[in-house]
């Protein structure tokens, strides 16, 4: 009898380690990360001054509430115990302290690994290690963990991403597990069980329509999310990368149709901009409260491209309580003039009362014809609200 027992609760063992933490993430997260501006130019002083920056321009309090520090933070050995160890020189106070740092200000602390051998820079990266790292990173008071794929050689992406999983669930300090691996192998259909959010793409780049070896502009990776929309919901996400809002390369209306956007997909907003620096219009975009409530709107619907004709692409977001956020983006390389039909939309059931998010003004009720100047890589974002 006694056997029975040891032998059923070891039978369940793994099924209850085989789980990612739940109830994290029930909107898209929201956050900074070192990576776009900054790449390995990182320290302990860069990431407090940062804090203090989303602080004081109203970031944190419009939702920024993950700092996230990427490749690069690391000494290029584990020490003689095999454990992680921070860059002693940038980071000397250690990880742990500044974790605290972090969560005295309001933030939630994220860090950066790889689930191969090494880090895309070159830095001890997490196989083999997986359980012991997790029990660091819970040590240090790690919230967030996005986890990369590079030199992880014949790994097989599902079950490294698993171990990692069930490594941070073993440890026992609730993590948000950010999937990395590029939509290499199609993380939508296989990672809703084991992360909180997947990119989807290589990486993005500073600008509209540029190209790299593996790093391209928003408006590809815009297309590359089309079809995507099913596979997200709340506390799994598709992540289109994080923002290159307000960096140098994209003009101050790319940013904000990269910024509408990404709220239109439901995508994690991690700005990537020099927050001591930035603009008032660069900060007036990143904090607008009416387009941030379409991202972290709590229906949880990714938005989907409802059409596209050439200088013309419409997405619809649904939205909690029966209303939709519309986004008309014009993606040529000249202005037009927009005349919509709103009985065209067909998604559209009844009446609606419409508000434009960028000027932030009531239009009145969505009837007849919508027509508007909408400049060349720029976007129109509403909201429309059922009427009684
Ligand atoms: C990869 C990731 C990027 C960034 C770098 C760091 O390219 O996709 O987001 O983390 O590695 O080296």
């Amino acid at each position: 009898m006694k056997k029975m027992v040891v032998l059923s609760i070891l039978a369940l063992a793994p099924v209850l380690l085989a789980q990612k933490f739940e109830k994290l993430a029930a909107t898209p997260p929201m956050g900074w990360n070192t990576w776009n501006t900054f790449q390995g130019r990182i320290s302990e002083a860069l990431i407090k001054e940062m804090a203090e920056a989303l602080i004081a321009s109203g970031m944190q309090k419009a939702g920024y509430r993950y700092l996230v520090i990427d490749d690069v933070w690391e000494a290029k050995e584990r020490d003689s115990q095999g454990n992680l160890v921070p860059d002693p020189e940038r980071f000397p106070s250690g990880m742990k302290a500044l974790g605290d740092y972090l969560h005295s200000k309001g933030f939630q602390f994220g860090i950066y690994n790889d689930a191969g051998t090494k880090t895309c820079a070159g830095y001890p990266g997490g196989r083999g290690h997986e359980f012991q790292d997790a029990l660091t990173y819970a040590s240090w008071g790690v919230d967030y963990l996005k986890y990369d794929w590079c030199s992880h050689g014949t790994a097989n992406g599902p079950e490294t991403y698993k171990t990692m999983r069930d490594a941070l669930y073993t440890a026992g300090r609730p993590v948000v597990f950010s999937l990395c691996e590029w939509g290499d192998t199609k993380p939508w259909l296989w990672a809703k069980d084991v992360g909180h959010l997947w990119r989807t793409t290589g990486d993005i780049m500073p600008c509209f329509d540029c190209q790299g070896a593996y790093s391209m502009g928003f408006k590809y990776i815009l297309e590359l999310q089309v079809g995507l929309e099913e596979y997200a919901g709340p506390g799994h996400w598709n992540d289109p990368d994080m923002l290159e809002v307000g960096n140098p390369g994209l003009t101050l209306a790319e940013s904000r149709a990269h910024f509408s956007l990404w709220c239109m997909l439901a995508a994690p907003l991690m700005a990537g901009n020099d927050v001591r620096k930035m603009t008032e219009e660069v900060r007036a975009i990143l904090t607008n409260p009416e387009a941030i409530a379409i991202d972290q709107d709590p229906l949880g619907k990714e938005g989907y491209r409802f059409m596209k004709h050439p200088g013309k692409q419409i997405w619809a977001k649904e939205l909690a309580n029966g209303a939709w956020a519309v986004c008309f983006f014009n993606d040529s390389d000249e202005a037009v003039q927009l005349r919509i039909d709103w009985s065209n939309l067909s998604f559209l059931k009844g009446s609606y009362r419409v508000r434009d998010l960028w000027q932030r003004k009531d239009l009145g009720a969505a009837t007849g014809e919508f027509r508007a100047p909408l400049p060349s890589h720029d976007v129109i974002m509403l909201k429309l609200t059922p009427m009684p």
